[in-house]
């Protein structure tokens, strides 16, 4: 078998509906000429908009106006115009899980943005951590743009923050006068429990911003996400958006695909990620032992592991990439790239005997390593 690779959080090929999607994109073109000929607007396709308003009413009872929604290229389009909007340009500090996505670590790095991390536990960012940190920071004198928050599904944790968290959250930023981005992007890929509404459903501010993301529940290639804000939020974000709208084609393909099946695709998708999961989980309790601590993730894409304390990370995924098996650092999800004991591994793509037998290779990984190491 060729390597396996856990790192990246890619979707199942296994579920995308290749000859659906084939006639969705025939039938979506032939009534494209205007569409195609013309440029899409800052907001993008309105049929999308309001699928996807329907989906964000549908899983959290809250009407969202697709005219408050732009269609953006991925979700990670969306992360970075919510924060030019929101960014002065000096002395910029965003609070956030010390443990994060690292697509957005990466990007605000770049961009010279201070990420100020607060520690989380197993049920996601703590309000404990959360009060000091905006605390001291106003002892300082410095405010925060805002707070970034993943509390569904959390990347790469796969924590859910409940519902008296979320509260205790919109509280605390409404005490300290800051505004929450809120990216969901995993929002519906769900596999048990119940869920917390999202904290746009529970919190009227109306500088709040939600994000959302097609790539999980859908497939990244095409790369859809959407932003959610009210104006005049609304228009300061748009006011940054200098790309001319979003894709045309992907969009009306996507919306043509999904109009009338979306629950039933999400269901199709998570029943299967469900089982890649449990094999994960499974897989992982039974060639690392139980001296590794496993996740097992309600919805998300990933299981965080804590490897023993005698164990590098980085020394284990060098040795894991010798036998043909690739895994995420832990460090490249923590605001400072602090170490920790960790590594993240995503299902989503590999097929169920590639995660058997990437589980056992990191099993023969995790012991080569301890014998180099002695
Ligand atoms: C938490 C989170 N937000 C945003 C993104 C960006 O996703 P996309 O741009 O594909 O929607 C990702 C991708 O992995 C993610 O994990």
């Amino acid at each position: 078998m060729d390597a396996i690779g856990f790192a990246t959080g890619n979707t199942n090929p296994g579920t995308f509906p290749t000859e659906a999607f084939a006639e969705a994109a025939r039938r979506a073109v032939s009534d494209l000429t205007v569409g195609l000929n013309t440029y899409p607007g800052d907001l993008g396709h309105e049929g999308l908009r309001m699928l996807m308003a329907r989906r964000e009413f549908d899983r959290e009872g809250v009407a969202v106006d697709p005219g408050h929604m732009l269609v953006t290229n991925g979700s990670m389009q969306a992360i970075m115009l919510a924060t030019d909007a929101l960014r002065d340009g000096r002395d910029d500090i965003v609070v956030m899980e010390e443990y994060c996505y690292v697509g957005t670590i990466r990007a605000y790095r770049e961009s010279g943005i201070e990420m100020v991390g607060v520690p989380l536990d197993e049920r996601g960012m703590r309000m404990d951590a959360l009060a000091d940190t905006l605390n001291r920071l106003a002892d300082d004198g410095r405010k925060p743009r805002f707070i970034y928050t993943l509390a569904t599904y959390q990347n790469p944790t796969g924590a859910v923050l409940p519902t008296d968290r979320r509260l205790r959250m919109i509280e605390l930023a409404r005490e300290h006068d800051i505004p929450i981005v809120e990216d969901n992007c995993y929002g519906d890929v769900h596999y048990d429990g119940d869920k917390p509404p999202a904290l746009y459903a529970l919190d009227d501010d109306p500088r709040q911003i939600y994000l959302c993301s097609l790539s999980k529940i859908f497939a990244p290639g095409v790369r859809l996400g959407y932003l959610v804000a009210r104006p005049p939020m609304l228009e300061r974000i748009v006011a940054k958006r200098m790309d001319a709208g979003p894709n045309t084609l992907a969009s009306a393909v996507t919306h043509e695909y999904l109009r009338d099946r979306l629950w039933e695709h999400v269901e199709m998708a998570n029943v299967a990620l469900r089982a890649k999961r449990d094999a994960m989980v499974d897989g992982l309790r039974r060639h690392l032992g139980n001296e590794c601590a496993v996740t097992n993730p309600p919805g998300g894409l990933f299981v965080w592991v804590r490897l023993p304390d005698d164990v590098d990370p980085g020394a284990f995924r060098a040795v894991g990439n010798r036998n043909g098996v690739d895994v995420a650092h832990g460090s490249d999800f923590h605001v400072r790239g602090d170490a920790g004991p960790f590594i993240r591994l995503a299902f989503g793509f590999p097929g169920l005997d590639e995660i058997e037998e990437g589980c056992a290779r990191l099993g023969r990984s995790l012991r080569e390593t301890r014998d180099s190491a002695s």
